[in-house]
């Protein structure tokens, strides 16, 4: 490893940190691919930046100021190859010091050099949750039993899952290519799911370039089975980019006469991207927002994709940006979104179809909250079906996936679903209406 990836490294979570870009975003803007090792870094730094920080700033004499949030940042990354990767002390310390001049800052050197030096000689950080405290409280909140065991199933690194383009290729017929190329997997919760031993880079992935395989939670990969559709019917995923959930469906159903909408032109361009990758040319993309129906010709749905904007919480693992970019105050703003979202939405619902809203959020004022808040304003008309998946537990009014699920295999980001008919006729108004799905 060379100083430019510690230098590299610093930038990335500079621009997290310091700007408030997400890693995805970082990297995206990136010129030259990033090394996974530079990956690591910033990746690594994030997952334990709450302790991390506290070791630092016990370090330092004095804050550094906002000017140096650099380097802060590179400071971070040399305390995490220090305790988690296994690189030599010496080798971490004097290329983290050297990173110093390529970042414009020749002065920082003794400042790192001294600090860095002193963390050496301390401890790893003490078995610590590595969660903002407004996080910890409210995932302990909604789950008490759990709490422990979802804080540290947070700090683990994702594991790496597929979904396989059955348009293009069997499961089975891709697990042998990948066989071939030396790459371990194990088959998921449903057949077109495969879950690798090791995560590997896209660009090392047999098939992708040509379509054959996307990389997709594992979790997320339920959504068809909450989506029973006919072949010709009409469907709305209207918040679709990059399409993840919506190529999904176009690959169990390829005849479905579907609509991507989503609000950003940048995102729905990576859609269209992905769609001539997977060769799912056959949908109507349209840019617009949800929460109005000014992109609407008044033609109905018979089903409705909410896969709203979120917290995010259920993807820690693979987006530790969240528990530094997120503020308490940002997940009620999620809710009134979603609930406007859902509103709005279930105008284009045929009389007798169906909506499924789902977030990748763990906290019930954004799933069953929101949910009950629609119910209580859509005079019970909407029939709540009771969802089955073979992992996860139910909610009053859906279904949670959770990052701790039992099999190692087939873990599952956090997800929600609930899934919502529309009455062929108005109900008078029910508590908690269930009806059990067919
Ligand atoms: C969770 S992501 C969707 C992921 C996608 N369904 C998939 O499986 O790949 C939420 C999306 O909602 C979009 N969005 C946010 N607010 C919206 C609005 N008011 N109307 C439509 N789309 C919106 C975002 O641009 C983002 O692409």
């Amino acid at each position: 490893m060379k100083v430019n990836d510690r230098v590299r490294a610093a930038r990335l979570l500079h621009q997290v940190i310091g700007t408030g870009l997400t890693t995805d975003q970082a990297f995206a803007k990136a010129a030259d691919p990033i090394p996974p090792v530079c990956r690591e870094m910033v990746y690594g730094s994030l997952r334990f930046f709450f302790s991390l920080s506290d070791q630092l700033n016990a370090a330092l004499h004095q804050p550094l100021g906002r000017k140096d949030q650099d380097i802060w940042a590179l400071l971070i990354v040399g305390a995490y190859q220090l305790h988690y990767m296994r690189i030599p002390s010496h080798a971490a310390i004097n290329e983290t010091v050297n990173a110093c001049e390529a970042l414009g800052k020749p002065w920082a050197k003794g400042l790192v050099n001294a600090v860095l030096r002193k963390i050496a000689r301390e401890k790893k950080p003490e078995r610590t949750f590595d969660h903002p405290q407004w996080m910890i409280d409210l995932i302990s909140e909604n789950y008490p039993e759990q709490v422990t065991d979802i804080l540290e199933a947070n700090n683990q690194q994702a594991p790496m899952a597929l979904r396989v383009n059955t348009v293009q290729i069997s499961p089975a017929a891709y697990q042998d290519k990948l066989k071939d190329a030396g790459i371990p997997g194990n088959s998921g919760w449903l057949p077109e799911t495969l879950v690798l031993e090791t995560p590997i880079t896209q660009e090392k992935l047999t098939g992708f370039v040509a379509g054959l395989v996307s990389i997709q939670d594992a979790g997320a990969q339920f959504v068809p089975e909450l989506c029973p559709l006919k072949s010709s019917a009409r469907l709305l995923d209207a918040c679709a980019a990059p399409g993840g959930k919506l190529f999904h469906l176009l690959e169990r159903y390829p005849r479905i006469d579907a609509t991507a909408l989503d609000i950003s032109a940048s995102r729905l361009e990576q859609l269209q991207l992905q769609a001539q990758r997977l060769g799912h040319e056959t949908f109507t993309t349209l840019e617009g927002d949800a929460s109005n129906l000014d992109w609407w010709d008044c033609d109905p749905f018979d089903f409705v994709l909410v896969d709203a904007p979120c917290s995010g919480s259920g993807t820690i693992r693979r987006h530790p940006d969240i528990k530094v970019l997120r503020h308490k105050e940002d997940v009620s703003k999620y809710a009134e979104l979603q609930l406007k979202l859902i509103e709005n939405l279930w105008r284009t619902v045929r009389t007798g179809g169906t909506l499924l809203y789902c977030t990748c959020s763990l906290f019930a004022e954004e799933n069953d909250k929101v949910v009950n808040s629609f119910l209580q304003l859509s005079s019970g008309v909407p029939e709540v079906l009771e969802i089955s998946l073979p992992v996860g537990e139910p909610t009053q009014f859906g279904w949670q996936l959770l990052p701790t699920d039992e099999n190692p295999e087939k873990y599952t980001d956090g997800f929600y679903f609930c899934c919502l008919k529309k009455a062929a006729s108005i109900r008078p108004h029910q508590e908690n209406p269930m009806q059990k799905i067919a």
